[in-house]
């Protein structure tokens, strides 16, 4: 199956100020991420806060340029594509759907810009009352503004904005963790129905591994802007293999509410971006470390079906025919 989406070794870093008279600091947000995405599959990305998931994802939607490393659109590099191309084929569910929909305007209109900012012809506002059908909300709220609904019927508003244009392509940051564990389910339920629906393809970033575990088709694990393990979800949530995933996965039953984060029992805090540890980055706080996890950093190498980069993996040993 050839990629709809893929990304070669995508890095984005920032320009940080570390305090005054103090020089500034490069923070490698995202740091050489590769990622291949065929139609049809559900992409989810998890680690903890911090990682790079955003970054990342605003990578894949064109919305920042990476500092090094390409993305690729079905053999097209984005960069060779218009902002409006790029907004026709691929859409942003965001976290927070009050911040990312403009107060003053109405639900039917903030439904129909994007048909209107892409000169689709009329009817647009029956387009628009149509979309917010299917995504659960009564044609009666159309008129409303998003402060006279409810977090959850804002959520769908974004959705219905975001595939009014018939997309391939969906990101979804965070889609459900600002809402009510009750509401999550729906709109998770929404997103599902709606995949089969349109043939979307997700890429769906989550620090909620139970919600990544039920949606997506493979799984890729970052770790301070990189991927340490990636997989078929079945798979690698039967049989995680990195030290990283591995606690990941034990921390779902201990997450800490407060901060929306998981508690990962580890005793060591999220290392510093900016300072980022030698060899492997999270090897200050494995379990399994070895000496030389301080000092060489493992090469993200295949393993069975997906790939891993940790030196407890040494990349397969080529069986010679003797
Ligand atoms: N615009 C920015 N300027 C400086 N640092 C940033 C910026 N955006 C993100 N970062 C930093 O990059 C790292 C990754 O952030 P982010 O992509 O938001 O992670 P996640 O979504 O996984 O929580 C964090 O250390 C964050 O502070
Ligand atoms: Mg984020």
């Amino acid at each position: 199956m050839s990629a709809l989406i893929e990304a070669r070794g995508l890095s984005r870093s920032f320009s940080i100020n570390t305090g005054m008279f103090k020089p500034r600091r490069t923070l490698h947000a995202v740091n050489g991420v590769d990622l291949t995405v065929a139609r049809g599959e559900v992409l989810g990305i998890v680690g903890e806060s911090g990682c790079g998931k955003s970054t990342l994802a605003r990578m894949l939607l064109g919305l920042i340029a990476p500092t090094s490393g390409n993305m690729v659109l079905e053999g097209q590099d984005i960069t060779t594509m218009s902002r409006r191309d790029m907004a026709r084929r691929v859409q942003p569910v965001f976290q927070d759907p009050y911040s990312s929909l403009n107060p003053r305007r109405s639900i039917a209109s903030i439904v129909s810009l994007p048909l209107e900012v892409h000169g689709v012809p009329n009817p647009k506002q029956e387009k628009a009352i149509a979309m917010l059908e299917r995504v659960g909300l009564p044609a009666r709220l159309a008129d409303n503004t998003p402060g006279q609904l409810s977090g959850g019927q804002r959520q769908r508003v974004a959705i219905a904005r975001a595939l009014v244009m018939n997309p391939e392509i969906v990101i979804c940051d965070e889609p459900t963790s600002a809402l009510d564990v009750s509401v999550q389910a729906q709109i998770m339920n929404l997103l599902m129905a709606l995949r089969r629906e349109f043939n979307l393809t997700y890429v769906f970033i989550s620090h909620n591994l139970a919600v990544v575990e039920h949606i997506a088709t493979h799984v890729a694990v970052m770790y301070l802007g990189r991927v340490v393990e990636s997989g078929v979800t079945a798979e690698l949530f039967r049989n995680p293999r990195h030290p990283y995933t591995q606690a990941l996965l034990a921390s779902v039953l201990t997450p800490e509410t407060g901060l929306g984060i998981p508690d990962m029992g580890l005793g060591l805090s999220f290392p510093d971006p900016v300072n980022p540890p030698s060899g492997c980055p999270f090897h200050p706080r494995c379990k399994d470390a070895m000496p030389h996890c301080s000092t060489v950093r493992p090469p993200l190498v295949k393993r069975d079906d997906g790939l891993i980069a940790c030196h407890l993996y040494p990349a397969e040993e080529r069986t010679l025919p003797s």
